[in-house]
């Protein structure tokens, strides 16, 4: 009789299995496991729109982020946990601390700020930080009291800008939902394909020739 034996993990498949749950855990690998970085990190400065504010987080926002945390469809849309305020005050620190995308895995934080108010807050994930395959993942919220007036898209357009011009990504990513129906809205106005049911991808050649059509360009002003 030969006894069962519990399947073993290893090389690949373990590797796999621990990104797959670090991530879950919101963990990122120590630094000195997540490869090259590149040649010119991406800092997190004051980037003003046409009529929005993207920068840092701050403690002063906990208020506001709080506001953002407590809203049902947000719980929903982005499948965060339902966040006391004394969490959301955690959570908000942790943004709080990512301004610099260098490496792998790193993710850059910004507040958006409308009038003096935070109503959101957009994203950029490095993911693969080789110079011909750079890629990012951007994810976007806003408070639904904001929604419906563009802000959104005025927040990522800021990002894609950084994200293909800046760090030389040539593709972001953004993982959406099926059912979330608003958020592939917006992906899909700014010229985001659907690639898999929650994948959807912007090459740098679509966002470059959308962007010769917009009006605008936005301004950067040096954090200080
Ligand atoms: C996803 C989310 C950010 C989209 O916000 P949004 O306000 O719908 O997105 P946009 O900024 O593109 O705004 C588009 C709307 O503004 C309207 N609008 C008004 N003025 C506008 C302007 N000047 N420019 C552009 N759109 C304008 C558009 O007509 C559109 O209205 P509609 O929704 O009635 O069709 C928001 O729903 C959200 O935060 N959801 C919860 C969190 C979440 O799910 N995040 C994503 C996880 S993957």
């Amino acid at each position: 009789m030969t006894s069962a034996r519990p399947a073993l993990l290893g090389g690949p498949e373990l590797g796999l299995a621990l990104r797959g749950l670090a991530r879950r855990l919101g963990a990122r690998r120590p630094r000195f496991l997540r490869g090259e970085r590149v040649e010119r990190p991406l800092v997190a400065r004051r980037v003003r729109t046409e009529r929005l504010v993207l920068r840092r987080h701050r403690m002063s926002d906990a208020a506001d982020w709080y506001a953002i945390q407590s809203c049902e469809s947000v719980i929903r849309g982005l499948r965060w946990p339902v966040r006391d305020a004394r969490q959301s005050r955690q959570h908000l620190r942790d943004r709080t601390r990512h301004h610099v995308l260098a490496q792998a895995d790193d993710f850059l934080a910004y507040a958006v700020d409308f009038e003096g108010v935070l109503i959101g807050d957009v994203l950029l994930h490095l993911r693969d930080v080789n110079r011909a395959t750079r890629s990012a993942e951007i994810g976007w919220v806003l408070n639904p009291d904001y929604t419906g007036q563009g802000f959104a898209a005025e927040a990522a357009q800021a990002a894609l800008g950084l994200a293909f011009r800046r760090l030389g990504a040539t593709v972001v990513f953004a993982e959406i939902e099926p059912t979330n129906v608003r958020s592939q809205g917006l992906a899909k106005r700014l010229g985001f394909e659907q690639r898999t049911p929650t994948r959807h991808a912007l090459v740098r050649e679509a966002w470059e020739r959308g962007a010769a059509e917009r009006r605008r360009p936005q301004r950067v002003i040096a954090e200080g």
